[in-house]
């Protein structure tokens, strides 16, 4: 079981019926879970609940999107610029993520997935790094979809990261392209995404993914994080595979 992906005919049929070709999927796709907090405060309940809700829809969609026979996803859990954010709200994430990796380790393992995390985990409380690493240790060798965790993440500090590595290193100057960077990102066996979904309206990337982003085509979504499912997913799915990608050709 561990070499092959966990493609599900039951949900291709779905997925084909809300326009996806599933012979053409995106490799990759990255997630901004936005909204969290909106959802909660228009049902008058604390925004924490807003966060449990949406780590539940991030279990659904991840497994759908592994059904469907996407390669790679990876989901914004908590930025770098989360921090600013009132200190109980952040502990109550920093749980909520610990308990979430612990609960659902079998299973992401019993789906054949491979868990990644992005982001500075020298910056986060030891119990979760625990947690995370535990996860990517026992996953390591799963060839299922490849699921990447973007935590404490900044798209501007990992370019920083990668231009230490370089630094440190010693990279001779005339010897530095665009490789030279990407090489040293946080996950550079991961590709480059090829569909970004935002969810909760917003029309910005809030430093995800700067440097892979490049040719990243966006569809933006006014759902809620929490309300995000199964079908929201694909009819984004469908909506990418009607752009034209010209890499800045013709
Ligand atoms: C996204 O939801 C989750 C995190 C950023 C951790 P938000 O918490 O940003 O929800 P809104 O934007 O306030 O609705
Ligand atoms: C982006 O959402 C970060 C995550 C989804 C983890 P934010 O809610 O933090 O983004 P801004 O503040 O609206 O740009
Ligand atoms: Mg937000």
């Amino acid at each position: 079981m561990s070499n092959r992906a966990m493609i599900d005919s039951r949900t291709q049929a779905e997925a084909i019926r809300r326009g996806v070709d599933v012979k053409v999927l995106p490799t990759h796709i990255a997630l901004i879970m936005d909204g969290n907090g909106r959802w909660a405060q228009r049902r008058g309940m604390p925004r924490l609940l807003g966060h449990r809700e949406g780590y539940r829809t991030l279990r659904t969609v991840l497994l759908s999107a592994s059904e469907v026979g996407v390669r790679y996803l990876t989901a914004y859990a908590f930025s770098a610029e989360n921090w600013k954010r009132p200190a109980d709200e952040v502990a109550g994430l920093m749980k909520l993520i610990e308990k979430a990796a612990r609960t659902e380790l079998s299973v992401m393992h019993r789906n054949n997935v491979r868990v990644r995390v992005a982001g500075r985990l020298d910056g986060l409380p030891s119990s979760l790094r625990d947690a995370l690493e535990e996860s990517i240790e026992t996953t390591r060798n799963n060839a299922g979809i490849g699921f990447t965790l973007a935590i404490n993440y900044g798209g501007r500090a990992e370019v920083v990261d990668a231009v230490r590595e370089i630094v440190r290193e010693g990279v001779a100057i005339d010897a530095i392209d665009e490789e030279t960077v990407s090489d040293r990102l946080y996950n550079p066996d991961v590709p480059e995404p090829d569909l970004m979904i935002r969810t909760a309206g917003e029309m910005r990337w809030s430093n995800f993914l700067i440097w892979q982003a490049a040719y990243t085509e966006l569809v933006v979504t006014d759902v809620d994080w929490p309300d995000f499912n199964p079908d929201h997913l694909f009819d984004a799915i469908a909506e990418y595979q009607g752009r034209v990608r010209k890499y800045g050709g013709l």
